[in-house]
């Protein structure tokens, strides 16, 4: 950490605190405070998490920064202003959206991910990438899920962030959100230092399921034990628990962890059912990724979940087995 560097985290962490008294304590913050209230989001985990709102101004953080002494050249490069590229003005990025602080592996405050309130495109805007705010390196909520995903051996990887904070005010604490869509080279390095176990659990809807398919060959490849939990209904982790309570939350992470290969398993089965090509291809895809599967005992029990759902013999599958071992780094 520079001075530069230091700088931009200082703008990111005196924004942060207007942001969230605007949210929580002025008429301008009222309606978008409500909106989160009544989505289900405690105004305790508001201020915990440092939740706050941009107000529908177009120098609001402009003036702030100024007013504090830093340049608006600095919080253009910190990724706090937009650049006007005709006559150089410089205006501010985040306009009336909520404000979701996003912190490094040091625990300071390098960007924001922010959603629109008025139906703005895009829905969710991000800090661009800085100095400071590099997505490859960073997942959100890792600096304060660290110690639970240690003690518990497991990393639950989510999607949206407001998923991450809904499940964190269930007292789930294992918790991670992807930075977009993708997980960097760094990102899987970080992961595998801290646990051996990750679990996928993104919106149920069709994008959802194909990230899941994606990032969990991936994650499998590189030799964690991946995990999924499929939401029902097109549903992700907070509308389930808005639909369905807490309760019924934590029985499908306790309860319905599938491994990646049973649930690309089941997945790959419609297309198997009249076409048979499909499934000649598919069981090779599937025995290809046992070998990937260090466990012995999960491995014949994703044997048998395979026979079973493709109606084939155990030995079939067997003898498909490449001689292989994990390529656990
Ligand atoms: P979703 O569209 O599922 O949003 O995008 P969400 O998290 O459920 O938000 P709500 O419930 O509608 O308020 C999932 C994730 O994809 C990224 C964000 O990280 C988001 O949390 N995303 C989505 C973007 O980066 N930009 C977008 O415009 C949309
Ligand atoms: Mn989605
Ligand atoms: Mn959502
Ligand atoms: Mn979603
Ligand atoms: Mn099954």
């Amino acid at each position: 950490v520079d001075d530069d560097d230091m700088q931009f985290i200082k703008m990111h962490e005196y924004v942060s605190e207007l942001f969230h008294h605007i949210l929580m304590h002025t008429n301008e913050g009222a309606e978008a405070l409500n909106y989160l209230l009544e989505r289900g989001f405690p105004s305790d985990l508001l201020k915990k998490e440092k939740v706050g709102l941009a107000p529908k101004m177009s120098s609001f953080t402009k003036n702030a920064i100024l007013e504090k002494g830093f340049t608006e050249e600095a919080a253009y490069s910190a990724g706090l202003l937009s650049r006007n590229e005709t006559n150089f003005s410089y205006y501010d990025r985040f306009v009336n959206r909520i404000m979701i602080p996003i912190k490094n592996h040091q625990n300071y405050i390098v960007g924001f991910t922010a959603r629109s309130l008025d139906g703005a495109e895009p829905k969710y805007l991000n800090t661009p990438e800085t100095k400071v705010f590099q997505k490859r390196h960073l997942m959100f909520n890792l600096s304060d899920a660290r110690k639970s995903i240690r003690s518990q051996d497991e990393i639950i990887l989510m999607e949206g962030h407001l998923d991450v904070l809904k499940v964190k005010s269930l007292k789930i604490e294992n918790i991670v959100g992807l930075m977009g869509t993708a997980l960097s080279e760094e990102n899987i390095n970080l992961l595998n230092r801290l646990a051996s176990n990750v679990t996928l659990m993104f919106d149920g809807d069709g994008a959802g399921r194909q990230a899941t398919m994606d990032i969990g060959e991936t994650l499998l490849k590189y030799g964690l034990n991946t995990f999924v939990i499929q939401l029902p209904g097109g549903m992700d982790p907070d509308e389930y628990i808005e639909k369905n309570g807490g309760e019924a939350f934590r029985y499908l992470v306790k309860n319905e962890k599938r491994h990646y290969i049973h649930f690309l398993a089941e997945n790959l089965l419609n297309e198997s059912m009249n076409n048979d090509l499909a499934f000649s291809q598919n069981i090779n895809i599937l025995t290809d990724l046992l070998a990937f599967v260090s466990d012995e005992a999960i491995k014949s029990r994703l044997i048998m979940h395979i026979s079973e759902a493709y109606d084939i013999d155990k030995s079939q599958i067997e003898s498909k087995l490449p001689v292989r071992t994990s390529q656990k780094r």
